[in-house]
Parts: structure tokens; C-alpha cells; sequence
């Protein structure tokens, strides 16, 4: 038996000197067999290396014509310089033993196939989707996204928390919430974190965040909408207007494509793509001013109206023309929309609140709120909601509630924005949405 303890991965056996042994582990990519001589390429999470069987060294060489793609082998022998361009050296294979031998034909196709698989193919595959080195690449930016949050968070004195997902109220109202039993109790699956954070306000712990995960039953099968999804929500006290909560998701916005700039230039490159920085400020576009400048570019809008999905795009398309920006904030929406929450604090006819834009499309939506117990409870009345539905969030109001505000983040919608791919579903391990519960 060969031992795994001494296995090197394809780029470290690539840094290793020629006429070492070594032992290599991992699925077999291709495979030729050619008589008396037969080549393997082997792939791993760091690359791919050369395997090559001649008769001298490995007598056995039929047993190859066995062998299927995507089977798990170890083998070990002595590395000697390459002959193709492709591969500056190669393993000459003394010994090797299949560990794990995969069925023919292959659920799906992933690599150099002329046919791309369709998508819903893909993801009842996504354990063999995922061997795509483009894929392990999207993943390894996805960490880094979040590390970079973590690290902006760290340094601007936020402090982490973790907030119930089985909750008493769905805290964004409408249809979308995954109503459950509770010990014989109605409950929620957690539509946002942000009855919790708005609590968190009442502690003296000032300025929270976190990234858990949001359940919502979107009906609507978009690119960007899933019943599960990764969430961030930021709330922070003592703050004089919504521009203060604005400002930070600017900075982070600048912070996490930095990083991602810096720290992922392999992977950036595998997935041919660059990424910009955003500059800052972001422009502030006032709804109505929005739409005004949709209604000037011929789309059939009124005043006070909701800008779907098509108008948004086009918007994103005026915005980055008329100021050469990828970020806006989207301002000032009338207080009869739906995105102005019950806990939103209003001025006049507006609510103080905002949507972030980026790549023609919602990142975030932030505001200040409101944070006096009277105007909330008559807020949540006026919203047709029953405020003795929120008694336990409410009751902190009455105690010494400071100014607060703050932001709802889409993790993977950052994701998809940042690297320019159009469905959300691409940059999630296993996406749920109407449609699917499996994998
Ligand atoms: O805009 P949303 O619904 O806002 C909130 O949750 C508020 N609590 C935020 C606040 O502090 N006022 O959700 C926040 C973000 C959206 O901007 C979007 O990026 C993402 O979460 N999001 C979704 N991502 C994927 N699938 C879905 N179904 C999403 N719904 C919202
Ligand atoms: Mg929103």
C-alpha cells in the first residue's frame, strides 16, 4: 500500500528536484494508453501533473485500459524533466493503486468538453461541477470576500455576533418568510438580522455586525434571488444621519475589492477576470431624480413609482455614463415603497434610507431608524402589522434606545457583481431556491 502521509501536491512536486521520489494523489483527468507506454494527467486542488507509465518501470500496463476519468489513484515514482510544454516535469510511475474507481459515463462534463452542461444539471452534480479549477477559484475569492470583511469590521471596532435563526416575527414583512412549528409555537426562519441588531443598539455595544445566513421564500426564480442566502447585516449607534451609515459601506465596498484585488491574483487570473475598485463618494441619486432621468431616456415611469429590475439596469447603464460610476446610492425613496420598512425613520414624504447600486444592480439597502418607541409602534400600525407581534423587540425602545442605523449586505451578490457573473447561483456551494432542496 502506498501511504497518502507523503503525498505532495502537483505544484509542490513541481518545485521538487528531478530524480526524487515522490508520491502524487488525485483524480486522473485523462488518460492515454499507447502500447508499451501510457500517460495520465493528474489533477489536484493545486493543478495538474504528468504521470507516465513505461514498461521498464511499470510492467502492468494494460491494467490501465481499466481505468476511468475521474477515478482517484495514488501514484509514486521518480520525477524526471518533462518533454511537452505543458508540463516541465513528470512522474516516471513505479507504483500506483486506485483508490477510488469512478462509473462511466460521467453525470456531467466540466473540463475542455466543446458542450457546457446546463446549470440545473450541473448543481445536482455540484460535488463534480466543483472539480472545475474555475470553480475552486471562485470559491477561494469567496473566502477571502469575507475575510476582508472581517478584517474592515476588526479595524473600524465593530464587534461580531451571532443572532438567532428561529425567530418570533418575520422582521421584513411580506410573503416571504418560512413560517415553522415551535413546540406547538408559530415561528420564522430569520429574513434578516435586523430586529436583533437594532436590540443590539440598546446594549452599549455601539456598532455590531454579522454574516449569517437570511432565508427568504422569494417566489421570483431570478438570477439574483434565493431562498438561502448569505447575509450581512451592520448596525451602529450614536450616529447624526443615515450619511454616517453610507459612508461605511462605501469604505467597505473600497476594502473588500482591494482585497480581493491583492490577495486572489491566481485565481483573478484563472477565471480571466480583473476587478476595479470603486472610487469614492458614490454618487447620491434621489429616486425622484432617477426617475426623471429614465423617463428623459424613453422608459414609461411615473413619479412616486417602484424602478423594476429592467429600470434599475438601465439606470446602472445612465449612472456609469453621466459620472463614469459603478456604485450610487439610490436616495430619498417616497415612504409609500415597499422598501421603506416600518423601522425606517422618515422625513416628510421620504424615508432616510438607501440602496446601494453596484453593477446596475441592489447590494445593499441601509437607512437611519427610527428609534423613538411611540413613532415605531405607529409605524408598524400604519405598515398593517400588530405591534403585540413585536413586543420583545420593542421593549428595548422603552429603555434608553440611542440613534441608530445601519445596512443589509448580499454576500452573494457581491460575488456575482465583482466578478461579473450573472447568476447568483454560480458563486453559492448549493443554491436553494423554488425549485430546489437537493443537493
Ligand atoms: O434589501 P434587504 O431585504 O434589506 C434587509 O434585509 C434590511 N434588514 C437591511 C437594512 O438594514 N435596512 O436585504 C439586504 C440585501 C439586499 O440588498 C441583497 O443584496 C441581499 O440582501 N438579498 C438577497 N440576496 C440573495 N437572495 C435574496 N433573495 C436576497 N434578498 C436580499
Ligand atoms: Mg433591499
Amino acid at each position: 500500500m502506498i501511504s497518502l502521509k507523503k503525498r505532495l501536491y502537483a505544484n509542490q512536486a513541481m518545485d521538487a528536484k528531478v530524480g526524487e521520489t515522490v508520491t502524487l494523489a488525485g483524480w486522473v483527468e485523462q488518460i492515454r494508453v499507447l502500447g508499451k507506454l501510457a500517460f495520465i494527467i493528474l489533477r489536484d486542488r493545486t493543478g495538474k501533473f504528468q504521470l507516465t507509465f513505461l514498461g521498464k518501470n511499470f510492467p502492468n500496463i494494460a491494467e490501465l485500459t481499466n481505468l476511468t476519468r475521474e477515478s482517484i489513484i495514488v501514484a509514486q515514482g521518480k520525477l524526471s524533466s518533462g518533454k511537452s510544454k505543458q508540463f516541465a516535469k513528470e512522474l516516471l510511475v513505479s507504483k500506483m493503486e486506485i483508490l477510488n474507481k469512478a462509473e462511466t459515463p460521467l453525470p456531467i462534463e466540466f473540463i475542455g468538453d466543446k458542450i457546457e452542461t446546463g446549470l440545473s444539471k450541473r448543481l445536482d452534480n455540484r460535488f463534480l461541477d466543483l472539480r472545475d479549477p474555475k470553480k475552486l477559484a471562485i470559491f477561494r475569492i469567496r473566502q477571502k470576500a469575507f475575510a476582508a470583511v472581517h478584517e474592515f469590521f476588526a479595524q473600524n471596532g465593530f464587534i461580531e455576533t451571532q443572532t438567532p435563526k428561529l425567530v418570533f416575527a418575520g422582521a421584513e414583512g411580506g410573503a416571504e418568510t418560512f413560517v415553522m412549528s415551535y413546540f406547538g409555537k408559530k415561528a420564522y426562519l430569520s429574513q434578516s438580522q435586523q430586529l436583533y441588531k437594532q436590540m443590539m443598539m440598546a446594549t452599549g455595544f455601539d456598532k455590531v455586525y454579522e454574516i449569517g445566513p437570511t432565508f427568504r421564500a422569494e417566489k421570483s426564480r431570478t438570477m439574483r434571488h434565493l431562498a438561502e442566502f448569505s447575509h450581512l447585516d451592520v448596525e451602529m449607534a450614536f450616529i447624526d444621519s443615515e450619511e454616517d451609515v453610507y459612508k461605511v459601506e462605501e469604505k467597505l465596498l473600497m476594502h473588500i475589492v482591494r482585497y480581493i484585488q491583492r490577495n486572489c491574483k491566481n485565481e483573478l487570473a484563472i477565471l480571466e477576470k480583473t476587478v476595479s475598485v470603486p472610487k469614492t463618494p458614490f454618487p447620491r441619486i434621489s429616486h425622484e431624480g432617477a426617475v426623471k432621468l429614465l423617463q428623459k431616456s424613453g422608459v414609461k415611469i411615473k413619479a412616486e413609482e417602484d424602478i423594476d429590475l429592467e429600470g434599475e439596469k438601465k439606470l446602472g447603464v445612465i449612472i456609469k455614463k453621466k459620472y463614469g460610476a459603478d456604485a450610487y446610492f439610490l436616495t430619498n425613496f417616497p415612504w409609500k415603497l415597499k422598501v421603506c420598512k416600518f423601522y425606517w425613520m422618515k422625513n416628510g414624504n421620504v424615508g432616510r434610507g438607501s440602496d446601494l447600486e453596484y453593477m446596475g444592480q441592489e447590494l445593499t439597502t441601509g437607512s437611519q431608524r427610527e428609534h423613538r418607541y411611540d413613532v415605531l409602534v405607529k409605524q408598524i400600525k400604519e405598515r398593517g402589522l400588530n405591534p403585540r407581534e413585536f413586543v420583545s423587540y420593542l421593549h428595548p425602545f422603552k429603555f434608553g434606545m440611542p440613534p441608530h442605523g445601519g445596512f443589509g449586505w448580499g454576500m452573494d451578490r457581491l460575488l456575482s457583481y465583482v466578478l461579473g457573473i450573472e447568476n447568483i447561483r454560480e458563486v453559492v456551494l448549493f443554491p436553494r431556491d423554488t425549485e430546489r432542496l437537493t443537493p
